[in-house]
C-alpha cells in the first residue's frame, strides 16, 4: 500500500490505496511502518510523501467511523511526524482533504501540482477535522481564514492554497522531483519547520476577526452541534502555547460529533449518493453512445436551463422552439444570467462567452437531426410529447438518444409513438435546471441498456446527480411531495394555519414551509396541474381562481406588499380556509409542530414504502438521495427513509393506521411493506429488493 524508493539521500514513500487513498487501517499500518524505516534509515536525509492517482488522500476512511479504532491512529502518525528529526515533503498531486490535508500540514513542507485541490470538508459530515486541522491550519493562515474554509468545507484551488499560505509552492512539471528538492534544502537549512510552533498568524487581529465569524456561523444555524465544536476547538487553540491541549479538545469534540445522528445521517447521505450510481442489472461495462451534440426542445426556462448544463459542460446544444419570439426570449434569459454570473466573479467574462457560443438556436424539429440526443423540455402535456416524439422519430439520426423532461408523465406511452422506444428515456432535471443537481432518470420499459448507461454518464459530464427510477406518475420525488401537498391541505382544514404548518417545517429543517413554497413556485402551476391531471385542493385552488397566485402576485397563501420576499398572515385567508372547513364539515382544533410534521412527512414515508415495493426506486438511500437534492430534504435527517428509521417504523404505521380512520383517507393505511418492517421491527436500511 506504500510504495518506499530511496535515491539519492531521499526516501520517496507513495501512497496506493484505490480509489482515494482514503486512511484506512491498512493504510495507516503500512505508511507508519514505512515512515519509521525511513526515518531510521541512515542513508535517507529526507522523505517525500507522495500518492498514486488522481487523489492524494481522500482523508479518513468513512467507513470505520463508530467502529472501533484499529492503531495506528492517524494522530499516531502526526505524531511521528512531529517527532520526525528528518524532514518530510508532501508532494499533493490531487485532492487533499481532511484527514489527507492534516497529514500533509504535519508535515515540514507542501508543494502541491496546479490541479490540486486542498479542504477539509469534515463539516459537510457533521463533525469536525479530527487529526490536528483546527489547530494546523490556523497556525498556517489565520484562526480566521481557517475557519471560513472549515466551516463551509470547500476546497481551495492549489493557486488559493499557495496565496494563503497552505503550501509552499505550485509545481508545474515534475512534482516529486520537485519535493525532493524541497526536502533536502530543509535538510540542509537544519532546521524542522512545523506548523505546530508557528504563531505569527495568532494576532490579535486574526483572533477577534475568527470571533465575529464564529458568533455569525453560530448564530446563523444555531442547532449545527459541529459549528459549535469547530468554535470551541479553533478558540482553544488561539493561545500559541496551547497546541497539544488544543488538539486534545478537538479530538474529543471529534469523537462526540461521530456519535451524533446529525453526523450518521450526512455519511449515510455521502454513500447513499454514491450507491445510487450502481444500478441493478446495468454492468459496469454496458456499452455507451458517444455524444458529441445536443438539442433541447423548448427555450422555457427548463429548456434553457438544460440547454446552460450542456454549454457549461462543453457539448454544443441547439435549443429548438416553435417560433422566432419565444427563441428570442429564451436565448435573451440564458444570456442573461450568464452575464450576471459573470459579474458576480462566478465565471469569467471568457468563459461566459465561451458558453454563450455553444448555445445556439433554430425554428423546427428538423434542427434535431445531427443531434446525438435530443431532450424535450416542452409544455406539460401528454398530447404535445407524443406530437414531438413521434416527429422526432422522423428526424433524429438512428442512434439517438431521445429523452423527455416531463415531470409527471407516463414515459412508456411517450416512448410508444416512436419506431424506437430502446432509445427513449425520462430526464428529468429539476428547476433551475443549471443549478440542481438531482437528474431523475427514469428508465422505461423498453429503454435499452446502452442508452440508460450513456445517460448516467452524460449526466455526471454534466455536473449532475443522476439518480435511476421506474415510470409511474410523478416518479419517486414528485409522486412523494404530491402526498405532502394534500396532507398540507388537509392540515388547514383541520385547524392548522399556514404559518403553523410552514414554521413546523422549517423548524424540520427545510429550507422553506410547503405554502411559503407554493407562494414562491406560483399558485397558479399546481392548480393548472390538478385541471389536467385531476385532483382537488380546496383552499389551494380557490386562492388560485381568486388570481392570488403566490409572490408574483403579492398575493397567495400569505401577503407580500410591496413586492416583500417573505410572507405575512393574511386573515382574509385564514377566513376562507375556516370557510371551506366549515363546508366540508370538518371540525378544527390546534396541532402541535410535532403533528404537523408527523401528518406531513409519514404519508411521504408510506408513499416511499409503495414505491419500494413497486420497483420504482431500487434502494431506499435512492428515494433519500432524491429528496435530499431535489427537494431541500434536511441532509443532516438523512432523507425520508432514513429518517422514518430514526422515529421506528412501527410508531409510523400506528400514526398512519390512526390519520386514515381521522381522515377518512384510506390511501394514509401503512403500505404493505411498511407494516410487515413494522410488524418485525425492521428498518428501510435493511430492506433488500426481491
Ligand atoms: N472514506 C471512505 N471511502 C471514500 C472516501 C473516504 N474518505 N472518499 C471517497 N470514498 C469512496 C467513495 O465512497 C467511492 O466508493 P465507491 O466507488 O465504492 O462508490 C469511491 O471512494 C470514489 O469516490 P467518489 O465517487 O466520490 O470519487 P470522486 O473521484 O468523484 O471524488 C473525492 C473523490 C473528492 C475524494 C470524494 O470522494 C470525496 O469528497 N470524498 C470525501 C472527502 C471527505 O469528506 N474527507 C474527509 C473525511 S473525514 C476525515 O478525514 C476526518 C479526519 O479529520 C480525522
Amino acid at each position: 500500500m506504500v510504495r518506499q524508493e530511496v535515491d539519492g539521500g531521499v526516501a520517496v514513500l507513495t501512497l496506493a490505496n484505490p480509489p482515494v487513498n482514503a486512511l484506512g487501517a491498512a493504510l495507516r499500518a503500512a505508511l507508519d511502518g514505512a515512515l519509521e524505516q525511513a526515518i531510521a534509515d541512515a542513508s535517507v536525509r529526507a522523505i517525500v510523501l507522495a500518492a498514486e492517482g488522481r487523489v492524494f488522500v481522500g482523508g479518513a476512511d468513512i467507513t470505520e467511523f463508530g467502529k472501533p479504532q484499529q492503531p495506528p491512529s492517524l494522530p499516531d502518525i502526526l505524531d511521528r511526524l512531529d517527532a520526525s528529526p528528518k524532514p518530510v515533503v508532501a508532494a499533493i498531486g490531487g485532492a487533499a482533504l481532511g484527514g489527507g490535508l492534516e497529514l500533509a500540514m504535519a508535515c515540514h513542507g507542501r508543494v502541491a501540482a496546479p490541479a490540486a485541490k486542498l479542504g477539509l470538508p469534515e463539516i459537510k459530515l457533521g463533525i469536525i477535522p479530527g487529526a490536528g486541522g483546527t489547530q494546523r491550519l490556523p497556525r498556517l493562515i489565520g484562526p480566521d481564514a481557517a475557519f471560513s474554509m472549515m466551516l463551509t468545507g470547500e476546497p481551495v484551488s492549489a493557486e488559493k492554497a499557495a496565496s494563503l499560505g497552505i503550501v509552499d509552492a505550485v509545481v508545474l512539471g515534475d512534482l516529486v522531483a520537485a519535493a525532493r528538492t524541497r526536502a533536502l534544502e530543509i535538510a540542509d537549512s537544519g532546521t524542522l519547520p512545523r506548523v505546530r510552533d508557528r504563531s505569527d498568524k495568532l494576532t490579535s487581529e486574526t483572533r477577534a476577526a475568527f470571533e465575529a465569524l464564529a458568533a455569525a456561523a453560530t448564530m446563523r444555524d444555531p442547532d449545527a452541534t459541529n459549528v459549535h465544536a469547530l468554535v470551541r476547538a479553533v478558540r482553544a487553540g488561539l493561545d500559541p502555547k496551547s497546541f497539544d491541549a488544543a488538539v486534545a479538545v478537538e479530538r474529543a469534540e471529534f469523537r462526540t460529533l461521530v456519535e451524533d445522528p446529525r453526523s450518521k445521517a450526512l455519511r449515510y447521505a455521502f454513500f447513499a449518493e454514491r450507491e445510487a450510481a450502481r444500478v441493478p442489472g446495468l454492468p459496469k461495462d454496458t456499452p455507451r453512445r458517444p455524444i458529441h451534440t445536443a438539442a433541447v426542445i423548448g427555450a422555457g426556462t427548463m429548456g434553457g436551463g438544460i440547454a446552460m448544463c450542456f454549454a457549461n459542460a462543453g457539448i454544443p446544444v441547439t435549443v429548438i422552439e416553435t417560433e422566432e419570439g419565444a427563441l428570442t426570449r429564451g436565448l435573451d434569459r440564458v444570456r442573461g444570467l450568464y452575464a450576471g454570473s459573470a459579474k458576480r466573479g462566478s465565471i469569467t467574462e471568457a468563459q461566459r462567452d465561451e458558453r454563450i457560443g455553444r448555445i445556439s438556436g433554430a425554428i423546427g424539429l428538423e434542427h434535431a437531426k445531427d443531434a446525438d440526443i435530443v431532450i424535450e423540455a416542452a409544455f406539460e402535456d401528454m398530447g404535445v410529447k407524443r406530437e414531438i416524439f413521434s416527429r422526432l422519430d422522423a428526424v433524429a439520426k438512428p442512434g439517438a438518444i431521445l429523452a423527455t423532461n416531463t415531470s409527471y408523465l407516463d414515459v412508456n406511452a411517450i416512448a410508444a409513438v416512436t419506431n424506437r422506444p430502446q432509445d427513449v428515456l425520462g430526464l428529468h432535471f429539476f428547476s433551475p435546471a443549471n443549478v440542481m443537481r438531482l437528474v431523475e432518470v427514469v428508465r422505461a420499459e423498453k429503454t435499452a441498456p446502452d442508452v440508460l448507461a450513456t445517460a448516467l454518464d452524460l449526466a455526471k459530464r454534466l455536473n449532475k446527480l443522476p439518480v435511476t427510477v421506474g415510470v409511474c406518475f410523478g416518479f419517486v420525488g414528485n409522486r412523494m411531495l404530491e402526498r405532502r401537498s394534500r396532507a398540507g391541505e388537509r392540515l388547514l382544514l383541520e385547524g392548522a394555519l399556514p404559518h403553523e404548518v410552514d414554521a413546523a417545517v422549517t423548524r424540520f429543517g427545510f429550507r422553506m414551509g410547503p405554502f411559503a413554497m407554493g407562494d414562491l413556485a406560483g399558485l397558479d402551476i399546481g392548480w393548472r396541474s390538478r385541471k389536467d391531471f385531476g385532483g382537488r385542493a380546496p383552499v389551494a385552488d380557490s386562492l388560485a381562481e381568486m388570481g392570488r397566485y403566490g409572490q408574483k402576485t403579492g398575493r397567495g397563501f400569505y401577503l407580500y406588499p410591496d413586492g416583500a420576499r417573505a410572507g405575512t398572515r393574511d386573515p382574509e385567508v385564514e377566513a376562507l380556509i375556516a370557510r371551506v372547513a366549515a363546508e366540508h364539515g370538518i371540525a378544527r382544533r390546534s396541532f402541535t409542530p410535532e403533528e404537523i410534521v408527523a401528518r406531513l412527512m409519514y404519508p411521504m414515508v408510506n408513499e416511499g414504502a409503495r414505491i419500494l415495493e413497486e420497483g420504482i426506486a431500487a434502494r431506499p438511500s435512492d428515494i433519500d438521495t432524491i429528496w435530499i437534492n431535489g427537494y431541500n430534504w434536511p441532509a443532516w435527517r438523512g432523507g425520508p427513509m432514513h429518517w422514518a428509521d430514526t422515529v421506528g417504523l412501527k410508531t409510523i404505521a400506528e400514526a398512519l393506521t390512526r390519520f386514515a380512520a381521522e381522515t377518512g383517507d384510506d390511501s394514509q393505511e401503512p403500505a404493505p411493506l411498511l407494516k410487515r418492517l413494522a410488524a418485525e421491527g425492521g428498518r428501510f436500511a435493511d430492506w433488500k429488493a426481491a
